[in-house]
Parts: C-alpha cells; structure tokens; sequence
C-alpha cells in the first residue's frame, strides 16, 4: 500500500492506550481549558485519526502565513491549508502548560484534547484576511467558507496535541466515521493494494457513479473508498445521514459486491476549491488511496473557482517530490441521451450542450423542494426516493 504522506508511519495523535486515555481524561478536568469551536475541534479529530500526518499539533501563526502564502510551513513541509486552533480569547497560560480544548459540538462541553502550549499569538485583521486571501483565493464575505474563516477566534494556540475522542463523529456515524488507520486496515482485509478515493459531500448521482466505475477501470485499482465528509456545510447542504443513507443504496445496487468501502471523517466543508482539493489528496493517501478522483469544481462553491482548477493545482503548484498519490483528472461527466449512458463530455464527440441531461446542484434542490421527482437518467430511482422523502419530511424550503 502507499506509504503516508512524506511518512512511512501515520502518526495518529488518539491516545490509543484505553487506561493512559482515561487518565489524560481525567487530568483534563483539572487543567486551564479553552473552548475549540467547530473548526478547531474538527482539526483535533483529523490529528487524532492520523489524516494529517506528519503533522503533531496545530500551527503558528508564523507557519501559517507561509502556508497561506506559498504552501510551506517554516520546516520546508508542502501543506495547502493551516490547521491551527483558533480561540476568541487568550487563556491564562504560558509556554510548556498543558490545555484541555473543550468540545463546542458535544453538549456539556467535554474535553476532547489536551495542548501542549508552544506560543499563543494574536492575528491581526490584516493577518486574517490575508490567510483567507491564500486559503480560498478571495476574502469576500460572500463566499461561506471566507464568512466562517472571518468569524473565528484571532488568537492562535501552537503546539502538539494528544486526542482523547473523536467528537460527535464517533456517535452520531458509528457506521460511517472511520480514522485512516481503520481505512487502512479495511483495505488490507479486502485484499486489496491499489484503491481510488472519491471524496464528496453531496449525494450522489449516477454521474458520481460512473465517475468511480470509470476510475476503477482506467486505474486497474482493486476497490474504491468512498470517503464522504461528516461535519459542517453551508446551509441548504443535504444532511450526512442522508447522504449516507443515499450512498449505501446506490453501492448496495449499482456496484459489483466488494468493490467499494463506504467511509466517513470528521471535517468541516471549507469550500476552499483547488487548495482544498490538495488538502483531500494529502489525508487520501494518509488512508491509503493510490489515486484520489478529482472532477469538475471539486470542493467549490458559487463562481469562486473555475470548473477545473482544483486539476490545475496539482499541474501547475504541488512540487512533483511532494505527494505519492495521483490524481483521476475526470472531466464534466453527464448522462447522453444520443448515446444512452453516462460518459465524460470530452469524450462523447458530436455533441451539443443540449445533447446531455445537465442539473446544477440549486435546480436539484428546487425540484426536491417542489416535490418533483429527479429524471432517472440523472439521479437512481432508489436515490431519488431518499432525497425526496427527506425533502417532504422536513419541508426544506
Ligand atoms: S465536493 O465539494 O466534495 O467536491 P461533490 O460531492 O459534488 O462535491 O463532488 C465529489 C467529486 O465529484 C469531486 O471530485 C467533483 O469534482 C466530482 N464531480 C461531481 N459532479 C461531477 C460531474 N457532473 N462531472 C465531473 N465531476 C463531478
């Protein structure tokens, strides 16, 4: 299998060991605590299940603004995106002291990880704009990865981090939410060595489906891992249990047995397009995916990005020693009705725009929220039937 990234390791930072885990859990209770919102929380969860190897804890602000800025941390790592713990306030701590964060997304806040302080530094305004302007390409408001980025806490707390849960990921998808060393370790008792990525946050579609076959056949891959995001989204986003119920129906019908691993991580949407992508390729091949599917506006949102420049990025900025994983560069995938199947646009010559069944996301949503049922040649009729029973339960407007 594909060795983590720039590792041999994963460097997992959950505190594996139940009895040494119950006692930081313990001491937890008795340390100077701060409250890790959403995204800091999310970061810890991603640290503790091994997806960010090799990193050991969360960023400076020094690293930060050079991972904004060129993609590097101050040690020379290509990174794409700072991982860092950002708080509203400054806690009453000093270099060396241990902190427990505290879980904003679990009621009665319970302590999630404990942080060895490295520094705890203050972002300008100017500092946070310009990391956003690095992140997402834009520090327009508008954009709701920005609006999110913008809200958070201006102090930033450095240093190694030890995990004590996996937040609400854990409980709330027991089914879903796997570490990349459960991953890894599936991969190995299907028996398989070389294995596709498809990241996503929606539901998906027959184009999604085909997307995945077609990988798995050009790659001569021996299994596909169908890793959905479990955390937040921008409002309207359907819900993850609905995504997965969807999912599980599709594989279940539509893919050979043994194909497929349905999986889950506890992140939040960024909707960071091309950077976000490189970020999905690293914790890819920390789980042990060769290639990872990259199609049209991967991790965008609105305009912000151009259809295909979450392909750029890996062509044109992700130095070639950097990642081990490849990336399935699938172009607009839609079903033709002059052919009767769903294929990539640029290989189905002879056709117009019109020759294909296209839906953007906000037309799917308006006809799920009419209560109209999706064309078959779009969207599974077993998929279909999820989405619009979630629709019609919960009136989404
Ligand atoms: S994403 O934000 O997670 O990228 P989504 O779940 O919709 O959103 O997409 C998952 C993956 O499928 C991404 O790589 C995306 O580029 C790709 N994709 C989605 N729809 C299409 C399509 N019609 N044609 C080609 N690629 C697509």
């Amino acid at each position: 299998m594909i060795n983590p990234y720039q590792s041999d390791e994963l460097n997992p930072l959950f505190i594996a060991d139940a009895d040494t885990r119950r006692a930081l859990t313990k001491e937890a209770d008795s340390l100077p605590a701060v409250l890790a919102d959403s995204s800091s929380a999310a970061s810890a969860v991603m640290l503790g299940g091994g997806y960010f190897t090799p990193l050991s804890g969360f960023m400076n602000k020094s690293d930060s603004l050079l991972v904004a800025e060129r993609m590097r941390t101050t040690d020379g790592l290509f990174w794409p995106v700072p991982i860092v713990n950002r708080v509203m306030s400054a806690p009453k701590v000093e270099a060396g002291d241990r902190l427990t964060l505290k879980d904003s997304e679990v009621d009665g806040n319970p302590p999630l990880a404990i942080q060895t302080v490295d520094e705890i530094e203050e972002l300008t305004e100017e500092e946070c704009r310009f990391i956003a302007e690095g992140i997402f390409g834009t520090t327009d408001d508008g954009h709701p990865g920005v609006q999110t980025f913008l809200k958070q806490g201006r102090f930033v707390i450095s240093g190694q981090l030890q995990v004590l849960n996996y937040s609400y990921f854990e409980t709330d998808f027991p089914e879903t939410f796997r570490t990349a060393a459960q991953i890894r370790d599936e991969i190995q008792q299907m028996g398989w060595n070389k294995v596709v990525a498809f990241q996503t946050r929606n539901p998906m579609h027959r184009a999604h489906e085909e997307l995945c076959k077609i990988a798995l056949d050009r790659t001569g891959a021996d299994g596909v891992v169908i890793h959905m995001l479990l955390g937040k989204l921008k409002p309207g986003d359907i819900p993850a249990k609905v995504r997965d119920d969807s999912i599980r129906k599709m594989v279940e019908l539509y893919f050979p047995k043994n194909s497929v691993i349905i999986s889950g991580y506890g992140f939040d949407m960024l909707y960071a397009g091309p950077r976000e992508a490189v970020l999905h390729a690293i914790f890819r091949q920390n789980l042990g995916a060769a290639y990872m599917i990259v199609g049209r506006d991967h991790a965008g949102v609105g305009d912000y990005y151009g259809a295909f420049d979450a392909q750029e990025i890996f062509r044109d900025e992700v130095p070639s020693d950097a990642l081990d994983i490849e990336i399935f560069e699938a172009d607009h995938t839609a079903w033709s009705k002059k052919l009767n199947e769903v294929v990539m646009m640029r290989e189905a010559p002879g056709h117009q725009k019109d020759d294909f069944i296209l839906l953007s996301g906000t037309r799917v949503r308006e006809m799920l929220s009419a209560g109209e049922s999706l064309p078959p040649e779009f969207s599974r009729p077993e998929v279909a039937k999820i989405l619009m029973d979630f629709y019609r339960s919960n009136q989404v407007p």
